[in-house]
């Protein structure tokens, strides 16, 4: 900004020093030519008017005559001498040329004098003149200009640090805070500095609720298993040191404690493979294994499976299934989440019950249907039979051999494929889960 001010402020000055200039110079180059004063006339008005003119300006002003010798000098000093330049030459081709030196700070111009009647150039006027008082000007104007700029520079320094100070003060708090809250915690932070802080603090306070509620559910998964896992051992235990602690125990009751050691053992196995499906499954789909299926088919391999604990319990298995069905699935896990479906609609049944799994597709999934006419699930406790350990009747459950991790494992594996499980149940009633998955695995 101050180079094209200062360019322009020289430019017009100097502009307007030539305008004054060339009028006031013309009208004497006409006089100069009418009084013959260049074919060697003496003439005291036009020497004044050429020494005013030179006065006026604080110059020089030279006339030089068509054999390109100077007549007149109004310093006087090259008065007779011979002057030929590329200026020179133009003028007498009848061209006024203009020639300004930045350097050395002044103005030159030829004007050609005509002779009024042939209107030939027969002479030539050259104007010198020191343009110090345009440059001076320029130069202080250039001063005031630096002064102005280091102002600014100082104002806009301070007003930047000042302003970037105070817009990330309240980031260095949020900082602070965090630092300060540290790890998952109940305290929340509050930065109501901007909107933006506040969202942010906001925000972070949801995140660390959810951490809270998963580090929550964390701990109860753990103690639940460490409990889980103690129950068994300490039943064998109590039923080790009884029979340790009698003389000449009959063979039968060694027999029947030994029956219920083993069933403990089975029982501890059961949590342990089942705690080991849940983490497996946990662990993302790193190792999933997708194969082309036939569901049809591994369905019906469930049931067989299955039959004989129905027909223990004299209840009815009945597969429905409408069309023959091929999905990209990985079978040990999805046989997993279904045999745990169909034995709870076993498990949790009247005898005499019946339990109807129906399969159907469209385009994009297929469907399990598994209802039972069982005991049904209390409204209240449908939200939590997916967590893991859950189990409505703690006492019921545990007599027919739940350890709560089953749809646990139902639900992980449904999310793995990316499907949906939903339960429908009522009371004293029966229950219906559905399941959806789509035909095609995406990753
Ligand atoms: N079809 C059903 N009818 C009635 N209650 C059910 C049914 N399915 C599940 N439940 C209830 O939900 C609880 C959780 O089921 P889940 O399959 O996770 O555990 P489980 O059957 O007790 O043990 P596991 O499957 O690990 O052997 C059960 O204990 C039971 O109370
Ligand atoms: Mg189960």
């Amino acid at each position: 900004m101050k180079y094209v001010i200062l360019e322009n402020y020289e430019t017009q000055g100097v502009d307007q020093k030539r305008r004054l200039i060339q009028s006031q110079s013309q009208q004497i180059a006409e006089e100069v030519s009418t009084s013959s004063y260049i074919r060697g006339e003496t003439s005291q008005l036009v020497d004044s008017e050429l020494i005013q003119l030179a006065n006026l300006f604080n110059g020089r002003v030279i006339i030089v005559n068509s054999n390109f010798r100077i007549i007149r000098d109004t310093y006087g000093i090259d008065e007779d001498k011979y002057i030929i330049s590329e200026e020179v030459l133009q003028s007498f081709l009848g061209k006024n040329s203009i020639n300004y030196n930045k350097d050395y700070r002044f103005l030159e111009m030829t004007i050609p004098v005509r002779n009024e009647e042939s209107s030939e150039v027969e002479g030539i006027m050259i104007i010198s003149v020191p343009t110090t008082d345009v440059n001076d000007a320029s130069e202080a104007l250039g001063n005031t200009v630096l002064i102005l700029q280091i102002i600014l520079t100082v104002l806009i320094c301070a007003v930047a640090f000042y302003m970037s100070h105070s817009l990330t003060k309240p980031f260095s708090k949020i900082t602070r805070s965090l630092e300060a809250v540290g790890g998952v915690s109940e305290e929340t932070i509050s930065i109501p500095d901007y909107t933006e802080t506040k969202l942010l603090a906001e925000a972070y306070n949801r995140m660390l609720q959810r951490m809270q509620t998963q580090e929550d559910s964390r701990q109860e998964f753990v103690s639940n298993v460490s409990h889980e896992l103690k129950t068994p051992i300490t039943s064998m235990k109590v039923l080790a040191d009884s029979l340790l602690a009698q003389d000449n125990v009959p063979v039968e009751l060694y027999k029947e404690f030994m029956g219920d050691i083993a069933e403990e053992i089975d029982r501890e196995n059961k949590i342990i493979s089942d705690l080991l499906s849940l983490v497996k499954m946990d662990r993302k789909s790193s190792d999933v294994n997708i194969q082309e299926t036939n569901i049809n088919q591994l369905i019906e391999l469930i049931l067989k499976r299955l039959r004989p604990i129905a027909a223990q319990r004299d209840i009815e298995l009945v597969l429905e299934s409408f069309k023959p069905i091929i999905a990209e699935v990985d079978e040990t896990k999805l046989t997993l989440a279904l045999s745990n479906l169909i034995e709870n609609g076993i498990k949790y049944n009247n005898a005499g019950g019946w339990v109807h799994v129906s399969l159907n597709v469209d385009s994009k999934y297929f469907f399990v249907k598994v209802e039972d006419s069982g005991m049904g699930i209390p409204a209240e406790a449908q939200e939590h039979i997916f967590e893991r350990f859950y189990r409505v009747d703690k006492s019921h459950s545990r007599e027919i051999g739940g350890t709560g991790l089953g749809l646990a494992i139902t639900r992980s594996a449904v999310l793995l494929h990316h499907g949906a499980i939903k339960v429908y149940s009522k009371e004293g009633e029966g229950t219906t889960f559905t399941v959806r998955i789509p035909l095609k695995y995406v990753e």
